[in-house]
């Protein structure tokens, strides 16, 4: 049994991340200040430390009881990091090198999520670990940077790259949502979803199970070298055909309406999964469909 610090342990892949330890007979503790997670995604057992991971000295004395460090904490979405610049740097960068800085001190590994968007456009498909990096954004270039901080550490740095994830406990309403969960709930209200521009543009939706299996084999690995995955499932779907989808997993029509398309969107992307299968024998395994049937339990109210 060991002891994990997850920050950001509140959220959706936190709080799954959180259980899933839990099942495995480790203690959890979580450093959170609930600007978007809540204390009911944790599971019975998991210490809570209500703080904010720009409080250096707050999260290395939290972390010098643990054995691991998982850093999740972020605002997770370019729009929200877009909209407060100073905020969005504090926290998605200053907390990471804080959070570098305490596995440091401590000797503990640090597995990082950072994100798809560090690739912005990378002109491949798939995209592979070794494209270059051009962030299109402020969260793309603040995940970039972090990564550089978190491979300082050495052997002990895991980096995950996540495109897409979805699932239950993603919350429609919140602006850090996925597009999966924001069309899920449209759809069994019975409400019109927009689609920004043709919805030709193609995803790597991954499954929030899956990309915890990910963090786990991440976390149990033997540190020989730094590393760095992409949380991604090798397929990718547009967003049309993922309307589509929702509706059949739904049980509903499908109304649509095109909405002007996002300046700088890009038109596909899709990860190659073969080095997190090369190094920790990792694959995908739920399909889109499986995914998106308990996605709706879940919106629908049948399924914690
Ligand atoms: N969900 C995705 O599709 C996706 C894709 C790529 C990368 N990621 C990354 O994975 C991580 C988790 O994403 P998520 O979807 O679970 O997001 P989320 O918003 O559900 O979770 C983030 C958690 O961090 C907490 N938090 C935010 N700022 C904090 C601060 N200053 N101090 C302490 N806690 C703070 C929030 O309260 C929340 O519980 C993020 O780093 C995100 O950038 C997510």
């Amino acid at each position: 049994m060991a002891r994990y610090l997850i920050t950001g342990g509140c959220g959706f892949i936190g709080g799954h991340l959180a259980h899933a330890l839990v099942r495995e007979g480790h203690r959890v503790t979580v450093l959170d200040d609930l600007s978007s997670g809540q204390e009911d995604n944790l599971p019975p057992g998991a210490d809570l430390e209500r703080g904010c991971v720009t409080d250096g000295a707050r999260l290395s004395v939290i972390a010098r009881q643990c054995d691991g460090l998982v850093h999740l904490a972020a605002i997770a979405s370019v729009e929200a990091a877009a909209a407060n610049p100073d905020r969005a740097e504090a926290v998605n960068l200053g907390g990471t090198r804080n959070a570098v800085a305490a596995a440091r001190t401590h000797g503990i590994p640090l597995v990082y999520a950072s994100s798809a968007a560090v690739y912005g456009d990378a002109g491949s498909d798939p995209v592979a670990e070794t494209a270059k990096c051009a962030p299109l954004s402020a969260y793309g270039e603040h995940k970039l940077k972090s990564e550089s901080a978190v491979l300082t550490l050495g052997p002990r740095a895991t980096i995950i790259r996540p495109f897409n994830v979805y699932g239950p406990r993603q919350h429609p309403a919140s602006p850090y949502s996925g597009v999966i969960a924001r069309f899920v709930s449209a759809c069994l209200a019975g409400e019109t979803i927009t689609i920004n521009g043709e919805g030709h543009q193609s995803r790597d939706f991954i499954y929030v199970g899956d990309i915890v299996r990910l963090f786990l084999a991440a976390m149990s690995r033997d540190p020989e070298a730094a590393l760095t995955v992409n949380g991604c499932t090798g397929q990718a779907i547009s967003i049309l055909e993922l309307t589509r989808a929702i509706a059949a997993a739904c049980g509903a029509g499908l109304r649509l309406r095109h909405g002007p398309a996002r300046p700088g969107d890009i038109l596909h992307s899709r990860g190659d999964p073969q080095h997190a299968l090369d190094t920790l024998g990792f694959q995908a395994e739920v399909r889109l469909g499986d995914g998106l049937t308990e996605t709706v339990a879940w919106l629908r109210g049948e399924d914690q």
